[in-house]
């Protein structure tokens, strides 16, 4: 496993892959890696000739300073994880090498509505963070695949729509991996943990409010089911900032299902200071 830290370095040895016609995949994470993470990286390597993973906790895309204070750092047992997993190359720029004119915002990525909605009402400018590093991970690695996990439902569709509406990105094709979970249902996440031990014993209550979702749904208006579920994540101790369900492709909040359209359940919620999400497909 090699670990580049410039992006000219990195950069070259691609190229390098390019030249014989080699694919690369590539999974960027901003480390403290799980099973979850690990899971995308045996995607790629089913996917690609050369697998390529990055580290990098992305300051633009923490809209609350503490979180990103607070966020896992633990490079040394990352780069244990993927040397083990069979990954090519890790890289692991420093802020400046992604950022050399600072991290002020730069010019504002067109994300349409998925930029205000959900995830992006309550952490205003967080995706336009995601597709800034993203383009510029993607500019580093020049990948031909990539792989995210369905956990960050609406960064998926954030990263395909840039993916859509980037000339240079278009050839990319991106694959969307289902979310991995603990056996008691809580999604496997860098942020767990920062959960107490009591908090972890509650935390799993967000995956059995998405299950009652699931299984109470039924065509017609929906107020009663998410108030219920409002209902339960308090009761389990939460402070929700959402509990909704979307259409699956657009992720436009429903109020009404017709019975058809595919739609999925989102969560957002604290426990204590730790903020969770979680999403699951209803039918
Ligand atoms: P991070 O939270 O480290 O997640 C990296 C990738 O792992 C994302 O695609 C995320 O959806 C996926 N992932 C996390 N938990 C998962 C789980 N339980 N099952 C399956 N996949 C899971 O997402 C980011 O980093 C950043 O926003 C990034 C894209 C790297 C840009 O900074």
């Amino acid at each position: 496993m090699i670990l580049f830290k410039k992006k000219r370095d990195i950069q070259e040895f691609i190229a390098g892959y390019h030249q014989k016609n080699q694919q690369v995949g590539f999974v960027p994470t901003m480390g403290a890696l799980h099973q979850g993470h690990l899971q995308l990286l045996q995607a790629a390597r089913r996917h690609s000739d050369l697998t390529v993973c990055s580290i990098f906790v992305n300051p633009t895309q923490f809209n609350d300073k503490k979180d990103l204070e607070k966020y896992p750092r633990t490079i040394e047992k990352d780069l244990e994880l993927l040397e083990h997993q069979g990954c090519d190359v890790v890289f692991y720029p420093e802020v400046e090498e992604i950022y050399p004119e600072g991290t002020g915002q730069g010019s504002p990525y067109d994300l349409g509505e998925l930029e205000f909605i959900l995830e992006g009402r309550y952490r205003p400018g967080h995706f336009q963070g995601v597709a800034d590093v993203v383009s510029r991970l993607f500019d580093c690695v020049r990948p031909d695949q990539v792989f995210f996990g369905q956990k960050d439902l609406q960064q998926c569709s954030v990263i395909a729509h840039l993916i859509a509406t980037t000339p240079d990105f278009r050839h990319i094709r991106m694959h969307q991996v289902p979310t991995l979970r603990e056996a008691s249902g809580l999604a496997m996440s860098s942020r767990n943990a920062r959960l107490t031990p009591e908090q972890l014993q509650a935390a799993p209550a967000i995956y059995h409010t998405l299950l009652h979702l699931k299984e109470h749904l039924v065509p017609g208006d929906l107020t009663g089911l998410l108030q219920q579920a409002a209902e339960r994540l308090a009761h389990a101790g939460f402070r929700t900032d959402y509990v909704t369900i979307a259409e699956t492709d657009t992720l436009k909040e429903c109020t009404r299902w017709d019975g058809q359209t595919p739609v999925s359940g989102l969560i957002a919620a604290y426990l204590g200071e730790v903020r969770l999400i979680d999403n699951m497909p209803l039918n």
